[in-house]
């Protein structure tokens, strides 16, 4: 028998409403949640960025529920609509020409002449997509710099107060945010590495350019600052095991006699680690705070597939902090 997954239309309509009448509401994706506003509303967009507290520069991703809608805002190449047709819905954003009779605010691009847009494989960020009928800006639900949302409760934590609803879905089971993909270019390059493997994408299109690595040279994408999903705890990269006033983040097998572990995955499945990645990060700052820990000790992720995301939400984790 199959079993069908029930949603609460009227807290989609809710939710749908509320966004349409210009009001903040965080909703889940397959990758973290998302903080959504009428993308072509310069009010609501401009409130996005006071309740995060993020730097105009930095421009937000467009939603759509379909492929088609986002090409009436951005314009593709062909390389854009192979990509959509293979990885759409999904964790792919790609950076394309804004059109200029585009309705979507000019502050959701920061004012950039490109526009980042993207179809989430969701089923409620579709069926909210659908019912508000407008481009849905949406950054991470998280205040800027601080560790991305994967549950509505850690949205509350971060957000509660500032936005008018959230819509709940339960944990995001990607857990990472999105690959994002500038096509202005002859070349493609990767600006993030996300959700959809870098791997994934270049046996669609071939090499890509590769954006510089956290605390390396000017950031190429306007967001990429080296600083971002930070913990309290200081972390330490590349550990084996954890000191004795340490929490560890393991992968694989874990060192017995450790004050405090959480397991991105038991068995090294880097799709299992993705999706326990921020959960974790926030689990051991709140449990080795209170145990009187001094940081947190991650150890070595592989960079192939998903690890490649993992590994740089940890290095920017890891970063001098701003
Ligand atoms: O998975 C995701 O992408 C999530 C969910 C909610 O969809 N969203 C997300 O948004 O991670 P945010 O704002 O946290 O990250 C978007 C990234 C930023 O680094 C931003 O600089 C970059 O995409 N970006 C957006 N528009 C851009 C553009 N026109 N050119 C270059 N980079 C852009
Ligand atoms: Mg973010």
């Amino acid at each position: 028998m199959t079993t069908t997954r029930l949603l609460s239309a009227t807290a989609v309509a809710e939710a749908a409403a509320l966004l349409r009448g210009g009001a903040l509401v965080a909703f889940p994706t397959e990758t973290v949640y998302g903080l959504g506003a009428d993308a072509t509303n310069g009010r609501a967009v401009a409130a996005v960025f006071a309740a995060k507290g993020r730097p105009r520069f930095n421009p937000l991703i467009c939603h759509y529920a379909e492929a088609e809608a986002a090409f009436a805002d951005a314009a593709p190449d062909e390389r854009a609509r192979a990509l959509a047709e293979r990885f759409w819905p999904g964790p792919l954003t790609m950076v394309l020409p804004r059109r200029p009779e585009s309705r979507v605010d000019l502050l959701t691009g920061a004012g950039l002449d490109s526009l980042a847009v993207r179809v989430p494989a969701h089923p409620l960020a579709l069926a909210l997509l659908r019912a508000a009928g407008v481009p849905v800006a949406a950054p991470s639900a998280n205040p800027s710099g601080a560790v991305s949302p994967t549950t509505a409760a850690h949205v509350l934590e971060g957000l509660g107060g500032r936005i008018a609803a959230v819509l709940d879905g339960g944990a995001c089971p990607v857990g990472v945010e999105s690959t994002v993909l500038d096509l202005t270019g002859a070349r493609p390059a990767l600006l993030r590495p996300g959700g959809v493997p870098a791997e994934a994408v270049e046996a669609l299109l071939g090499p890509l350019d590769r954006a510089t690595a956290p605390g390396g040279e000017a950031p190429r994408g306007p967001g990429m600052l080296a600083s971002h999903y930070a913990p309290a705890l200081p972390l330490r990269l590349g550990a084996t095991a954890a000191e004795a006033d340490e929490a560890l983040l393991g992968f694989g097998p874990v060192p017995t006699g450790t004050t405090l572990a959480w397991n991105l995955s038991e068995t090294r499945d880097l799709a299992e680690a993705a999706s326990r990645l921020f959960a974790g990060l926030r689990w051991l700052d709140t449990e080795g705070a209170r145990l009187g820990l001094r940081g947190i000790a991650a150890m070595a992720v592989p960079e192939a597939g998903l690890g490649a995301a993992v590994n740089d939400r940890l290095a920017r984790a890891a970063a001098p902090r701003r």
